[in-house]
């Protein structure tokens, strides 16, 4: 029978036990709490060592994780330690293989190793003892840390007065550090997949293509910061928004086509005006999004700059054109030059036989007349397929700008054009022929001239920009706009080609003499026109590269 007082003393017990019962859940409640928010692993381990301290009494005690790959157990947390101590806990992780203690021991064999009273201890390692010597421990628990079946860490804590732990703390220790331990792994695992996605969402937000993706219901669902710059609108505005309200008609319809057709890979191209006057040309292509969870799960759509290979591929076919037309033509100018001084001659010999007869003293100045032009245009034609390389040196733009319009100054004057400039005034000097420049200058300015009704204006504007061509280096962008008739969209492809013109006493050479000028400048040009309304020729200029470059002085 047991006495009133053993009784008691078995309900005190009882109700210590659990009253620790209930400290260790509300403590695993309370540590589990803070995986709802973002919280740090750290957090998450500080937490569980201070709720292992204020229920277990530990003087000191810390967490060691194991690292798979070398094989140690490092410290992650500590709680009580001395600036000291923490230095050497965390600067000497334990080699599990071969530095034989109790923490080691744990880590191995997943069981708990709990000493009352180290001084007289008689199982403890060599290693345990040469510790020992710093530690100074007096009583010491060790527990593995768990998940299911395998071993993550050791949860370690001491006191300086020896330590009566009853079999059932211990029991209750162990299961607080399994609780422990889930809630690491859970963190562990959070942090691994935030980590994971955020990869992911850095490769698509530093992708050089604009990225949206749709989802079934065709909303947008994700947009990266490509796509957000090409459509020109900020991510709040188009996130969840139905995929009609924010693209055109036929944008809209390829994705329906994909989207409810199951149709793979659409493509279509988009050209669209810029603010100053330049074209961009996109790629849009949308392909069905497959997710292995549902098969009818929205489609990606892609959008790909163009406008630099449009561009690139556009100035290749002039080159060509211009390379093969400009042989040819050289050839013909080469064959007419000799029969023509003949005919030249002859028709002179001829008018001064003729000198009494007025209408054929008219009909040989005719001919002499345009023997002049064809004359004129045989050299031209000669000068412009003639591989003469630019003698580059170093010189300020704006000077070769004001020089040129001089040159025209009398044609300006007599149909009463003005001219406006609004020229950058910081442009370093550059690299090039200041005579082949000035040529290409006096002949844009000269078409410009010509479309100009009377009264007309020319505007010549520059500036230096970030331009996305030539690599994202720094370039001088020039602008020369008139307000005159305009080129029609069918012209717009051959303006550059040799002999094109839609004057009657052009020549069709201007534009070609201009385009190989700049092509040897690195330069390129882009025209952008609209009938009767005017033409604006715009030139980039980078201001480092092969052709042009800046001052090294
Ligand atoms: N500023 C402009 N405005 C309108 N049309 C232009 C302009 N510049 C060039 N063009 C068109 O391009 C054609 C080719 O120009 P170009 O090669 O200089 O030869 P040309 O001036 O001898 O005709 C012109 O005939 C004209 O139709
Ligand atoms: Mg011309």
């Amino acid at each position: 029978m047991q006495s009133n007082k053993q009784l008691l003393e078995k309900i005190d017990r009882f109700k210590g036990e659990l009253d620790k019962r209930g400290q260790i859940l509300a403590s695993v409640y309370g540590i589990s709490q803070l995986l709802n928010r973002p919280a740090n692993r750290d957090k998450i381990l500080k937490s569980i060592l201070h709720e292992s301290q204020k229920i277990f009494g530990f003087t000191r005690c810390v967490i060691l994780l194991i690292n798979k790959e070398d094989n140690k157990l490092e410290a992650k947390y500590c709680l009580g330690y001395t600036l000291e101590e923490e230095e050497r806990a965390f600067a000497h992780p334990l080699r599990i293989n071969t530095q034989l203690c109790r923490e080691t021991i744990v880590a191995k064999t997943g069981r708990t190793i709990y000493i009352r009273d180290i001084e007289n201890e008689t199982d403890l390692t060599e290693f345990d003892r040469k510790m020992e010597k710093f530690w100074k421990r007096v009583s010491t628990i060790a527990v593995p840390l768990k998940i299911n079946r395998e071993i993550i860490g050791v949860l370690e804590g001491d006191r300086r007065q020896k330590m009566v732990l009853s079999k059932s703390d211990i029991k209750l220790l162990t299961s607080f550090a399994n609780q422990a331990s889930i809630i690491l792994e859970i963190a562990r695992l959070y942090y691994q997949i935030a980590a994971e996605r955020n990869i992911a969402e850095n490769i698509l937000e530093s992708a050089p293509n604009g990225i949206l993706a749709i989802d079934q219901y065709k909303r947008i669902g994700s947009i990266n910061r490509k796509a957000e710059e090409i459509i020109r609108m900020k991510r709040q505005r188009v996130l969840g928004k139905p995929i009609a309200d924010i693209f055109r008609h036929d944008i809209v319809d390829m994705f329906n086509d994909s989207i409810d057709n199951h149709n793979t890979v659409k493509y279509l191209e988009v050209v669209r005006d810029k603010k100053d006057g330049r074209t961009e040309v996109y790629g849009v292509s949308s392909s069905r999004l497959k997710s292995p969870l549902n098969d009818g799960a929205g489609a990606i759509i892609t959008l790909q700059d163009l406008t630099e290979i449009k561009q690139t591929e556009e100035m290749l076919r002039r080159v060509d054109n211009l390379s093969s037309l400009g042989r040819m033509s050289a050839s013909i100018a080469h064959e007419i030059r000799n029969p023509l001084a003949s005919i030249n001659f002859n028709v002179q010999l001829l008018s001064k036989k003729m000198v009494y007869d007025q209408e054929m003293q008219r009909i040989s100045n005719n001919i002499l007349e345009g023997i002049d032009r064809i004359n004129m245009i045989i050299k031209l034609t000669l000068d412009f397929s003639k591989n003469v390389s630019p003698s580059m040196t170093y010189g300020y733009i704006n000077d070769i700008i004001e020089e040129s319009i001089t040159l025209i100054d009398q044609q300006l004057k007599s149909q009463k054009i003005e001219v406006k400039r609004d020229l950058c005034n910081s442009i370093p000097q550059l690299l090039f022929d200041p005579h082949q420049l000035r040529n290409a200058f006096v002949n844009i300015l000269l078409n410009a001239a010509e479309a100009t009704p009377r009264g007309g204006a020319i505007r010549i504007s520059s500036r230096i920009e970030q331009s996305t061509m030539f690599g994202g280096t720094r370039s001088l962008l020039l602008s020369i706009k008139d307000n005159g008739i305009g080129i029609p969209q069918e012209n717009l492809k051959k303006i550059f080609d040799p002999f094109f013109t839609t004057k009657q006493e052009g020549t069709g050479l201007g534009l070609s003499i201009v385009h190989k000028i700049l092509e040897q400048h690195n330069v390129l040009i882009d025209v952008k026109s609209r009938e009767s309304k005017g033409t604006n020729f715009c030139m980039i200029f980078p201001l480092k590269g092969n052709g042009m470059q800046h001052a090294e002085i």
